[in-house]
């Protein structure tokens, strides 16, 4: 963890953070780089790829930003969004999942911040690049096999998670959605702090892997 970036995560934290961030942005702008693609120099671009490594530490800064946000987020639920992401990684965690799945369940419904018809092919896009395939696809499809355990309620099929009995990530899958997600609505059972996790949300987007 960088110093700077710790520092900006924490000022999301305070609350604090619009002024910092677009003077950040402004410095960060290369006055002498192209106005149209197809004027681009190599030199250019290595300003920008070298900038681009540079503020990698930005990935982990809006991840944890989005997911500050889901504590807004409760829509009839008796947890909110935030606690409910807490829960299912503090769940993950315990029954001794690796890195990438804790990850993976802190970050599954990050999407309702954008858009909850679509939440798990958000999620699931937005960490694509930090874990493993059979963890994408889990996050990825995550509804289809939520749905085992209320779609009757809509009047909709609750074997879609059948369609998949044959992948690989199969029974991951199963894993996260009945032994944790499905379970971590519950006010009183334990929950980790997001601080608990920024470590493992720097370390595992400090590079793009897949
Ligand atoms: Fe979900
Ligand atoms: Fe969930």
């Amino acid at each position: 963890m960088d110093e700077r970036g710790h520092l900006r995560s924490t000022v999301f934290v305070e609350g604090r953070h619009n002024e910092q961030e677009r003077s950040m942005a402004i410095t960060d702008a290369n006055p002498d780089s192209f106005t149209r693609m197809d004027e681009s120099t190599e030199q250019q671009w290595q300003v920008i790829g070298e900038r681009t490594r540079a503020n990698q530490g930005r990935v982990a800064d809006r991840l944890l930003m989005l997911l500050e946000s889901l504590a807004d987020i409760s829509d009839g639920f008796i947890t909110d969004q935030l606690t409910h992401c807490l829960q299912t990684a503090t769940m993950a965690e315990k029954a001794g999942a690796d890195p990438e799945m804790v990850f993976a369940s802190l970050m599954h419904d990050v999407g309702k911040a954008i858009s909850v018809p679509n939440h798990g092919a958000i999620s699931a896009e937005m960490i694509k690049p930090y874990v493993r395939d059979d963890v994408y696809r889990t996050i990825l499809n995550h509804q289809d096999f939520q749905g085992r355990h209320y779609y009757q309620h809509f009047g909709a099929p609750t074997d879609l998670r059948d369609q998949f009995r044959d992948e690989s990530w199969f029974a991951l899958c199963e894993q996260f959605t009945d032994d944790w997600d499905q379970q971590a609505f519950d006010p009183q059972a334990e929950t980790f702090p997001l601080e608990h996790f920024e470590p493992l949300i720097r370390e595992i987007t400090a590079q793009a892997r897949f």
